[in-house]
């Protein structure tokens, strides 16, 4: 039977990496890329199309930041799909990142480098959005339209006698100093991207106490320090070119600097591979790359407890009720 795999964010970066990757595995999948900009999309498929002839490559519209245009890309993907093997949460944004030039600087000369480099510990304070939908942008588009979307796809994903999976690309910043169960959209911190990864842990945890017995299995991995649009967002890119021989050299240390968006997927292809049952709910498996350029996945344990990812999943659970609402009552007010 062939095998559905749905990657948001597929259309550049490790999104993109990780579809070459599968492709490369099973030449059988059905793969649809799910993505917000449509004419990024179709380049995307014609590259993927273009090094895998004959490939089964579909694209969606797929905006997880606004929530009716989750609700629609659910309804069409259910129209097109029976099941689903494999749901990648990727897309992410981490929107106007201000470095603080200070702490950069007192961090090159500390024995903190590399970490620093690997998390941004304490490196980056981004301003966030509210969304048409009133929700903070990054809290929107790195979790709720993603835990969205999995509800409304729960026919697909939860199937007697069968285990489907989905994986989030979290990060090394997640941190639950930055996160609050008060403020989980994080309308009050200056670090909605760590807040925002540290609640996809947090999540994973309770999809898989609440939904394994119903087949779904939930899987949490950070890429490393990766060469991307979104990394470029933070410095130009000619600023990454300039450091990249000292970064080269710090893998010797860490092995956290997978650089190329083909070593950040690394943990994202090896799930690919594993059988769910075979996995840790508490672990985030991170892409490593040592000094000799050697890719690997290790489990990692993560800082998060039961309480506050049950608690997290009530608040989120909620907020789809509120939100549906919303919805209801505007579309009332349209007719
Ligand atoms: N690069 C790193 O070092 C690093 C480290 C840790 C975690 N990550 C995580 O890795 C994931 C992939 O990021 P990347 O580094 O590969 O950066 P990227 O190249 O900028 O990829 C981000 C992807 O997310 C998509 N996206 C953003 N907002 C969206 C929205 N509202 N709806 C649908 N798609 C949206 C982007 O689409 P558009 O083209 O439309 O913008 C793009 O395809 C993210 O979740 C990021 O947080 C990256």
């Amino acid at each position: 039977m062939e095998k559905v795999v749905i990657v948001t964010g597929a259309n550049s970066g490790i999104g993109l990496a990780l579809c070459e990757r599968l492709l490369t595995e099973d030449a059988q999948l059905r793969l649809c890329l799910a993505c917000r900009n449509a004419r990024r999309a179709e380049a995307a498929r014609s590259a993927l199309l273009a090094s895998h002839a004959g490939a089964r490559v579909d694209s969606l519209h797929l905006d997880v930041g606004s929530v009716q245009s989750v609700l629609a890309a659910a309804q069409e993907i259910k129209a097109r799909y029976s099941r689903i093997h494999f749901l990648y949460l990727n897309a992410g944004i981490m929107p106007n990142p201000r470095l603080d030039a200070k702490a950069l600087f007192k961090g090159l000369f500390s024995r903190n480098v590399a970490r620093m480099f690997a998390t941004a510990d304490g490196l980056l304070t981004q301003q966030d959005l509210v969304t048409a939908d009133g929700l903070q942008e990054v809290f929107a588009t790195n979790l709720f339209g993603h835990f969205l979307l999995i509800r409304e796809l729960e026919p697909l994903l939860c199937q007697a006698g069968h285990a489907s999976r989905v994986v989030w690309t979290s990060s090394g910043n997640a941190r639950r100093s930055a996160f609050s169960l008060q403020d989980v959209q994080h309308r009050n911190g200056s670090e909605p991207y760590s807040s925002s990864k540290y609640a996809s842990d947090a999540l994973s945890l309770a999809l898989n106490r609440h939904k394994n017995s119903q087949g779904l299995f939930s899987s949490v991995i950070c890429p490393g320090l990766v060469m991307t649009d979104l990394t470029y967002g933070i410095l130009p890119s000619f600023f990454w070119t300039l450091i990249l021989p000292f970064m080269w050299l710090i893998r010797f240390f860490t092995n956290t600097f997978t650089l190329t968006p083909y070593n950040g997927a690394e943990a994202l292809h090896w799930l690919f591979l594993q059988n769910p049952e075979s996995l840790d709910p508490r672990a985030k498996y991170h892409s490593l790359t040592s000094g000799f350029g050697t890719n690997y996945t290790q489990p990692r344990q993560m800082d998060i407890d039961d309480e506050t990812s049950d608690e997290l999943y009530s608040k989120l659970l909620e907020l789809e009720r509120v939100v549906g609402r919303q919805l209801s009552e505007e579309k009332k007010l349209a007719r």
